[in-house]
């Protein structure tokens, strides 16, 4: 079995009026499938991306895959371990939440303003119960921050003295600071600029080499997942309409919705 799986995964969200309105208005209940039994595998250490139009449940299928949002039919497997397994332990969900982990699009919303960047690095380490002790948890911080390309006295900073780039490396060292095994980028480079864009993404590459992580990479940009994903996915209203190796999907996509989203992308010379 594939490190990770996703089973028939669906998600709905009623966006009916309360009930009193409804019988006085006699307008029908309205439900959204967001998400509609989507399958796919993510092999350990490979990148699976996930891309289609905004509104196609990309963010959707990410809430769901690290723990914040609960499918409303089907199962996302860790591991072996089901996310939804109502018979685990407290400790046990923690300990496998622990193992996935999150970098958000905009790296402005997703760091706590009023925090020091050692504090917000240190955080998941007390959660989780990783490291004790003012010392250790320094010198982890540290070694984070080195990791992805930031100095030891940024700790003491606040988010807003740096740059949109820099920022989001806090946000994925913020990631490694739980030892994940899985990360969902969801949109994590969409904000930035295209050079810096290109640094972060060698900056997750890089790390997945040195961690052997698993990432979901979720975009609407084809050009970033050409250079990232081994496997793709295109999501259309909810619907995983076509799953191809990234250079074959690029080469000879099946779906008239991929050759227009193919069409829309810079080209993408696979030979240099
Ligand atoms: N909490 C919610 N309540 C109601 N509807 C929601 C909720 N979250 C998402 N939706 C709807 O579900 C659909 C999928 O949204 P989702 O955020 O997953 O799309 P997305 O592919 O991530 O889009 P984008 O590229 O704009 O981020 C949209 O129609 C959205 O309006
Ligand atoms: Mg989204």
């Amino acid at each position: 079995m594939s490190f990770v799986v996703a089973r028939d995964l669906s998600r709905t969200f009623n966006l009916s009026d309360p009930w009193i309105v409804r019988k006085l208005t006699m307008r029908p209940k309205r439900l959204l499938k967001a998400v509609d039994a989507v399958n796919f595998e993510i092999e350990r250490g490979t990148t699976y991306a996930l891309v289609g139009e905004s509104g196609s449940g990309k963010s959707t299928i990410a809430n769901m895959v690290v723990g914040l949002l609960a499918p409303s039919a089907g199962s996302i497997t860790i591991d072996g371990q089901n996310l939804g397994d109502a018979s685990m332990s407290r400790q046990e969900q923690q300990r496998l939440r622990r193992r996935i982990q999150m970098v958000f699009q905009s790296p402005y919303a997703s760091l706590n303003p009023r925090w020091r960047v050692g504090d917000i690095l240190s955080e998941p380490m007390r959660a989780f119960k990783l490291i004790d002790g003012a010392t250790a948890q320094r010198k982890r911080v540290a070694q984070l921050l080195e990791q992805v390309g930031l100095s030891d006295s940024d700790a003491s900073k606040f988010p807003h003295e740096f740059s949109g780039g820099q920022r989001q490396r806090i946000s994925i060292a913020r990631a490694l600071a739980s030892q994940p095994e899985v990360i969902i980028c969801d949109e994590p480079t969409s904000a930035l600029d295209v050079s810096v864009q290109a640094q972060v993404l060698n900056l997750l590459k890089s790390l997945q080499k040195e961690f052997g992580l698993t990432y979901l990479f979720i975009t609407h940009d084809l050009a970033v997942v050409s250079t990232m994903a081994n496997k793709i996915g295109v999501l259309n209203q909810g619907v995983l309409v076509e799953e191809q190796d990234t250079e074959d999907l690029f080469t000879t996509p099946r779906e008239d919705y991929t050759k227009m989203l193919l069409s829309s992308a810079p080209k993408i010379d696979f030979d240099s």
